[in-house]
């Protein structure tokens, strides 16, 4: 039997008021006609809190965007789970903080798309900077924990010590700088977004010199280029190991983006309970632990570090998503990937995200 999960990654809906290229959200969003309902939404935290799990991280899209979002804080909050709430901020009231932090959310993180208004409200396709900034007043005012979360790409990685010092000033107990990762909307405007060897270095000194600076007052957390790297990221920390992610129409899967991966068997919690998907279901056994891979993952002393990568990854770039990421030197598909970082970079701006593109 597996470990229960860690985690819970509750996609409560894909409407969103923002519109970044750089969202992982599958391309192909699901319609409001088709999310879950309250009730079906407490069952499934009802399922996952007796499974094991202990944080719900309610996301989207835009969580605001569902007026049932206080009853899902206080039954998720009710059974003992810290309730983080990801939120880009907009629609958020100092009356509707209050009231979700009254319910039991426990901790807030904030998107931030750049460091000057017009570039970061460019990227949101809205004008967000500045509901930004008066929602992290607002978190700071009640005393929530908050994370900052910048998406790091092509058009705002020379400004990264500017999106430090603005969560400086947001007062962010915590700074994620994660360059972006190729799935849904992301991977379609990758030529758009991939970063410069140059632009990451850059960023890669200034983050150290802050991390060194801030120490003890601001946690840094730096999420690599992949692509750039020798060796794959340790994707989910392994397939159906930690966490689980369920869907605005109630698909459980094993990662965000493993809907791109066909015949994966993904199944609905309408129609089974969330224990027997984690536990039995062919998609979360598809690739969990080591027995699945192939060479040369399955000799490599690394494969306990990396789980040989990303399926979703190697799946986009391959075709199989049972080969190594082929972000791996060793892989004999890396020349996919250097393939892509030699072309030339796309000029046109990314293609805004939203429904029926
Ligand atoms: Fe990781 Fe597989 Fe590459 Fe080894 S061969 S480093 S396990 S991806
Ligand atoms: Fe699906 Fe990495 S994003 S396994």
């Amino acid at each position: 039997m597996a470990e229960p999960p860690f985690g819970l990654l509750a996609e409560l809906t894909h409407r969103c008021p923002l519109s970044c290229g750089y969202c992982s959200n599958p391309v192909e969003l699901v319609r409001r006609e088709a999310e879950l309902g309250t009730a079906r939404w407490c069952e499934v935290f009802d399922q996952a809190r007796a499974l094991g799990v202990l944080q719900v991280h309610l996301s989207g899209g835009e969580p605001l965007a569902r007026g049932d979002l206080p009853e899902l804080v206080e039954h998720a909050a009710g059974l003992g789970c810290y309730v983080n709430l990801v939120t880009s901020g907009l629609g958020l009231t100092a009356r509707r903080l209050a009231d979700l932090a009254a319910r039991g959310v426990d901790h807030v993180q904030l998107s931030v798309q750049d460091a000057r208004p017009g570039e970061a409200d460019l990227i949101a396709g809205a004008r967000a900077f500045d509901h930004k900034l008066a929602a992290a007043g607002l978190v700071r005012e009640l005393g929530l924990p908050l994370t900052v979360n910048a998406v790091l790409h092509r058009l705002n990685l020379d400004r990264v010590d500017g999106i430090i010092a603005l969560a400086e000033r947001m007062g962010a107990q915590r700074l994620e700088l994660a360059n972006t990762q190729y799935y849904g909307w992301a991977l379609r405007n990758r030529a758009a977004l991939l970063p410069r060897p140059d632009q990451l270095a850059r960023a890669a000194e200034v983050v150290a010199a802050a991390r060194e600076r801030l120490a003890g007052r601001m946690e840094l957390v730096h999420v690599v280029a992949d692509y750039h790297e020798a060796h794959p990221k340790p994707c989910m920390h392994g397939w159906g190991a930690r966490q689980l992610t369920v869907a605005p129409d109630g698909d459980v899967l094993p990662c965000p983006a493993a809907g791109v991966i066909p015949d994966l068997g993904v199944e609905n919690v309408r129609d089974r309970p969330l224990a027997d998907i984690w536990h039995h279901s062919r998609a979360f056994n598809a690739f969990r632990g080591f027995d699945w891979m192939r060479e040369p993952c399955r000799g490599c002393p690394r494969k306990e570090l990396d789980f040989g990568g990303c399926r979703c990854q190697a799946f986009q770039l391959t075709g199989d998503a049972a080969n190594t990421d082929p972000v791996c030197s060793l892989s004999p598909h890396r020349a996919e990937v250097d393939r892509v970082l030699a072309l030339e970079p796309e000029p046109a701006a990314p293609v805004r995200r939203g429904f029926g593109r």
